[in-house]
């Protein structure tokens, strides 16, 4: 009985699978223009439900050049992601606003946060990327600044 049930669950990891890994925007931001916030992806081994992406800006200081632990900072913003946005190789791209009240001239660590959930029990994950980009006049979509490397992330996935 136990098994049968499963079954289709196992069955679904054959079809495509990908998960969110890292962040992609340009390296030049704008105040009050729109610009293309990135989310990497990468094929990875079962499906993953990606449910919302919640980004923010922060100044770098002396204390924290990378921004302060487990923050997004100001002008937070978000956008569902849902199936539509999950398992796929493309990358999944958000229109996003440049907040107008950011300084020109200054660098913003611009963070995005991914939660998730994880087979075979949903378990929900959070995971953080970050990049630092200018703030002035010239944005545009041929110079890119990436990072794949996790800057934080909180897992309560439980195989029980
Ligand atoms: C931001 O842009 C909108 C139109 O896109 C404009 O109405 C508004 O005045 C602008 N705000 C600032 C602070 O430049
Ligand atoms: C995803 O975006 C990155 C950076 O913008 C780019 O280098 C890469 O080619 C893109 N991948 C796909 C599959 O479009
Ligand atoms: C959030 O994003 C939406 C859609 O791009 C935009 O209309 C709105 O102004 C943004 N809000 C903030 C606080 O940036
Ligand atoms: C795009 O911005 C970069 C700096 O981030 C600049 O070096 C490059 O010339 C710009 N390209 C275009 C086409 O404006
Ligand atoms: C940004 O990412 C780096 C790793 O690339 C990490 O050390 C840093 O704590 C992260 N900052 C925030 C605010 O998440």
């Amino acid at each position: 009985m136990r098994v049968s049930t499963l079954a289709p669950i196992l069955s679904a990891t054959s079809l495509a699978s990908a998960r969110v890994i890292g962040l992609s925007a340009p390296a030049i931001l704008t105040p009050n223009s729109t610009f293309t916030l990135t989310l990497l992806t990468q094929p990875y081994f079962q499906p993953v439900s990606d449910i919302a992406a919640v980004w923010g800006f922060q100044t770098p200081t002396q204390a924290n050049p990378r921004g302060a632990p487990y923050t997004l900072g100001h002008f937070t913003n978000s956008s569902y992601l849902g199936p539509t946005k999950s398992n796929t190789l493309k990358n999944v791209t958000i229109e996003a606003v440049v907040p107008a009240e950011l300084l020109e001239g200054k660098d913003q660590l611009l963070s995005v946060a991914v939660m998730s959930t994880y087979p075979p029990y949903a378990g929900p994950w959070t995971q953080a990327w970050n990049v630092t980009v200018h703030v002035g006049p010239g944005q545009n979509n041929s110079d890119l600044m990436s990072s794949t490397e996790v800057g934080w992330d909180e897992s309560a996935i439980c195989y029980a």
